[in-house]
Formats: structure tokens, C-alpha cells, sequence
């Protein structure tokens, strides 16, 4: 599938299957999700744009390139995108943060939007949509239709688990967006949770049920 990128590496597969695991606490669940954001952030910033500065070496002053962290918006989608924000902010400290509240209903698996402030100019920005979990895609289509009605072009989505069924919705909604996945699993079951999965994301890194 045309932009969609799906991890590979090692390290970050070996953190998804610790978050798998039913036995890993709400600390160690909020901290492998954080460093998980940041391995996967890594991936989707490689095209960031950066900006000439003036630097003074012990040798000479030079031009050197440095990250125009200004231009970057981080927008979770609450609940648990919160939970990926600070991986992102470690890597781009100066990176503005929009907030996107969306939920799903518990009967019909359709998302209800009830929050949305992001940075302005969201035009100019470089838009890193951040959410653990990509069930049937109803959540991420519509942060990213908000996101666009709002102006905002230049975006991409990450996700650290997705089912098959999300990532094709997604894709098709809006084929013009970088996707991240750091794993894609099998199907959805009968109440629209992923299999294998993790459970519910929000639950588990905020300690709720
Ligand atoms: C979860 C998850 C996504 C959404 C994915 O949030 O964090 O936002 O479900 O499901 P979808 O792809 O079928 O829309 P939830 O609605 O449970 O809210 P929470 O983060 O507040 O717990
Ligand atoms: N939301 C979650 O948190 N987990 C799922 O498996 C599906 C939606």
C-alpha cells in the first residue's frame, strides 16, 4: 500500500510485545508506549524540515542545518494518544501540541468528537497525528478530515497497533497522508477490538476500566 509504512525494526517489535502482554503494569504500559512514540517518531520525522543556523565551532562560524521544530504539531487523539506525545516531544522538544477528542461509542463503534484546538498556522505545519490503536479507522479518518478542515496539509498518522480493516479505511479516506504502523495485526473480533491487540489502550495507560 502506497504511504503506508509498516516498522520492522527489532527493538520496536520487541516493545510491542511487552505491551501485549496482559501481565505489564500501567507504569511500565505508559513507559514502553512513550519510547515506542519515540523509535517510531524516528521513522515518520526523517523528512522534517530543518533550517540553516549560525553556529560558532572552535574552528570557524559555519551554517549547519538544525530542525525547524517550530513547524512541527503533535496531535494526539485523546485518550491514549496522549500517552505518545512525550516520545515525540524528546525527539522535538520545540513541537507545538493539538489535542483531537474523539471517543467511540461502546454500541456502534462510531467515533463522537468532543474536543479540537490546534496550533495555528496549521497550514505551515508538518502534522504528526499520534494514536495507539487503529481499530476500525472511524477515529483516525475523522481526527485527520477535522485536522484538514481545519487547513492542516502536510499530515501523517501513527499508530502503534492496527487492524487490517483501520489501515484500509484510513488509506482510502485520505490515500494522501503518510501512515506508521508498528505492527498490523490479524482482524477485529465481534466488539471491534484488535486481535492479537492490547486491549484498550486508554484503560491500560491511565489505569482505568
Ligand atoms: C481508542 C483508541 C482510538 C480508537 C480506535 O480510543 O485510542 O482512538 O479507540 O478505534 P477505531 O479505529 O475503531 O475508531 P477510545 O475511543 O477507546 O477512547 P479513549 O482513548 O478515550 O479510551
Ligand atoms: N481501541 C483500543 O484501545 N483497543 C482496541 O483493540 C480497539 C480500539
Amino acid at each position: 500500500m502506497q504511504n503506508v509504512t509498516i516498522m520492522e525494526h527489532p527493538l520496536i517489535k520487541h516493545k510491542i510485545s511487552m505491551l501485549r502482554d496482559k501481565n505489564t503494569g500501567t507504569n511500565e504500559f505508559r513507559t514502553l508506549v512513550e519510547e515506542i512514540a519515540m523509535l517510531m517518531g524516528f521513522e515518520a520525522l526523517r523528512d522534517l524540515p530543518t533550517e540553516d543556523v549560525e553556529i560558532e565551532t572552535p574552528i570557524e562560524t559555519t551554517k549547519q542545518p538544525m530542525i525547524a521544530g517550530k513547524k512541527l504539531a503533535v496531535v494526539p487523539i485523546l485518550r491514549a494518544g496522549l500517552g505518545m506525545v512525550g516520545g515525540i516531544l524528546n525527539l522535538v522538544p520545540t513541537a507545538k501540541v493539538g489535542h483531537i477528542g474523539l471517543y467511540r461509542d461502546p454500541e456502534t463503534h462510531e467515533p463522537h468528537e468532543y474536543y479540537c484546538k490546534l496550533p495555528e498556522p496549521i497550514d505551515q505545519r508538518t502534522i504528526l497525528v499520534v494514536d495507539p490503536m487503529l481499530a476500525t479507522g472511524g477515529s483516525g479518518a475523522d481526527a485527520v478530515t477535522m485536522i484538514k478542515e481545519h487547513g492542516g496539509k502536510n499530515i501523517k498518522f501513527m499508530c502503534i497497533i492496527a487492524a487490517p480493516e483501520g489501515l484500509e479505511k484510513l488509506h482510502e479516506a485520505h490515500p494522501d497522508i503518510q501512515i506508521y504502523v508498528g505492527s498490523l495485526d490479524r482482524e477485529l473480533n465481534e466488539n471491534a477490538y484488535i486481535c492479537p491487540g492490547l486491549g484498550d489502550a486508554g484503560d491500560r495507560i491511565f489505569g482505568t476500566k
